[in-house]
């Protein structure tokens, strides 16, 4: 089956990882790529993006959108991510122009293509598909399914005690998504903490040979320098965003139960929290992973 998709991101190190599976992937059809602010600023996200797509030779349309959250100020973490976004990876510069109208991409493109045709891949915060729900309601409903890295339902969280990065950066937004009734999986911290990769799938994707291998082992790479993991995992990282691509590639790598989810929209650093909430729009949330047929998928997938 082809997945015939807009990819929105906040390129970063796991976002590019999971972009470059997805563009190694003959099953995959990328109509575009919109930007949002979340783990660097849009001008370094954006940028991002096209330099990943230059990387595989591929003219993706790429869009900018949202520069920060609806309604708060976003964080920084330039300190996982690299000033660059990329962990410091030298990728080619960018081949193409960005646009500057994601959520006008997003409405066009979904009004254009048949109805229930086009997934929509979110790897960041959710800015720019709530203002799409908001402002053009009829081309949000036309999404095929809302396939979304974000969130932690059992698992401790990675902002606040039980708040993930891409719900707290823009906690409104996770609101409008989760509430908007879309046919949406929703990949959290639960499940994408449990595909992990070591040393030595980072030698593997090396000796793969292939651009987009060597370039996610050198990100892997980058994110064992930047990050410090203590306990058990200590000698591995987490493959947050490349789960969203896996989902879509291999639904049954994952466990989903189907769950209402309210968003906590209060000023502690647990907002953007979630809650199961029988009175919320069901989702499809992945609860389980096969996490070493996961990784060995993606390795086979960049390989
Ligand atoms: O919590 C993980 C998420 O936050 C991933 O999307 C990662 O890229 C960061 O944005
Ligand atoms: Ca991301």
């Amino acid at each position: 089956m082809t997945i015939r998709c807009i990819i929105d991101t906040d390129p970063g190190i796991d976002d590019a990882v999971a972009i470059l599976l997805a563009l190694a992937s003959p099953a995959f059809d990328i109509l575009g790529i919109t930007t949002v602010a979340g783990n660097i600023g849009i001008t370094t996200t954006t940028r991002n993006a096209g330099r990943i797509c230059a990387l595989m030779g591929r003219p993706v349309p790429v869009q900018a959108g949202a520069a920060g959250p609806l309604a708060r100020k976003g964080f920084d973490t330039a300190e996982i991510h690299g000033a660059d976004g990329l962990g410091g990876v030298a990728f080619p510069a960018s081949a193409t122009l960005p646009g500057a109208d994601a959520v006008g991409f997003l409405a066009e493109t979904l009004t254009r293509e048949p109805a229930g045709s086009v997934w929509v891949l979110t790897l960041g915060p959710l800015t720019n598909i709530a203002r799409l729900v908001q402002d053009h309601p009829e081309a949000a409903a036309r999404i095929g399914q809302v396939v979304a890295m974000g969130g932690a339902v059992r698992d401790r969280g990675n902002i606040g005690p039980r708040s993930e990065f891409n719900m707290a950066a823009d906690p409104e937004a996770a609101d409008i998504v989760l509430g908007a009734g879309l046919p949406m999986v929703l990949i959290p911290l639960d499940v994408t903490r449990q595909v992990r990769a070591t040393p030595d799938d980072c030698a593997a994707l090396h000796a793969a040979g292939t651009p987009q291998a060597e370039f996610s082992a050198r990100l892997i790479e980058a994110y064992f320098q930047s990050t410090t993991v203590t306990g058990p995992g200590a000698e591995s990282r987490p493959l947050h965003d490349p789960c969203v691509m896996l989902y879509a590639l291999d639904p049954g790598l994952f466990g989903l139960e189907a769950m209402g989810l309210s968003v906590d929209l209060g000023p502690t650093r647990d907002a953007g929290a979630l809650t199961p909430d029988a009175a919320r729009p069901q989702v499809q949330v992945a609860t389980s992973v096969q996490g070493r047929a996961a990784v060995a998928r993606l390795i086979a997938g960049l390989a």
